[in-house]
């Protein structure tokens, strides 16, 4: 059931010409479902939009399942660390294989389950960026995701939380957890760095999903 999707980030910009490619192997098993979800491409697309900024910054990805973000950073330079939930070694094989698939050696697979502060959580090194994508999805797991990302914050008060989510259910709001950990959400708009797209990076994705993307830092005078 193993199989990849290649997807080609290109530069419409100031370097024409340059681009990257990557094959993310999904394994297309409805027990594990480990394959690209549409928000992870906006996400990957946000990354390549920003990828001058990127060599030598500190990036940590949640819920990363197949990597495709992680895995943009880390090719355009970060020092990258791919998490999933810590009891699911499935998911960190699919961040080790898409490392593998493209040629990035030293992004390290942690066991990050949201809501816990395990040793490994409290010896993370600096960090200057945290992805999430399709991260909240549950709203059973929306309190324990800003539980992680507020304790990231707080421990690197420069940091920025990067994250695209799927709208899933008008219903669903999150403005009380931001206000609950007292943190800030700018929405980034996806024309803004060309993802306002159904196929981004050659590929079918996002598709007709209506993805969106904010920028979560932390708020008030803890900034
Ligand atoms: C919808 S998938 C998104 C995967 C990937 N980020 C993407 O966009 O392609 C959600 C991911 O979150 C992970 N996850 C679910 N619950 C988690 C938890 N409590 N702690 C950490 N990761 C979790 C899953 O294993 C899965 O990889």
């Amino acid at each position: 059931n193993a199989a990849s999707r290649v997807f080609t980030f290109e530069d419409a910009g100031t370097r024409p010409g340059a681009c990257l490619t990557l094959s993310i192997p999904e394994v297309l098993d409805p027990r594990y479902g480990m394959y690209v979800w549409p928000c992870a491409v906006v996400l990957a697309q946000y990354l390549w939009s920003r990828k001058e900024q990127l060599p030598g910054l500190g990036v940590l990805e949640l819920g990363a399942g197949v990597s495709l973000p992680g895995v943009v950073a880390a090719r355009c330079g970060a020092k990258v660390i791919l998490s999933d939930r810590a009891e699911a070694p499935s998911c960190l094989d699919n961040c080790r294989r898409s490392c593998r698939a493209n040629g990035v050696q030293d992004a390290v697979v942690l066991g990050l389950t949201w809501g816990d502060v395990s040793p490994d959580v409290l010896l993370l090194p600096k960090l200057d960026l945290i992805l999430g994508s399709d991260v909240f999805y549950d709203p059973e797991d929306f309190e324990d995701v800003f539980f992680t990302v507020a304790f990231l914050l707080r421990k690197n008060p420069e940091a920025q939380f990067w994250t695209t989510y799927q709208e899933r259910s008008a219903d669903w709001s999150v403005a009380a957890l931001l206000r609950r950990w007292n943190l800030r959400c700018v929405a980034v708009g996806l024309d803004s760095f060309g993802a306002d797209k159904p196929d981004l990076a050659g590929s079918n994705l996002p598709g007709r999903h209506r993805v969106l993307m904010a920028v979560i830092t932390l708020g008030g005078d803890e900034g």
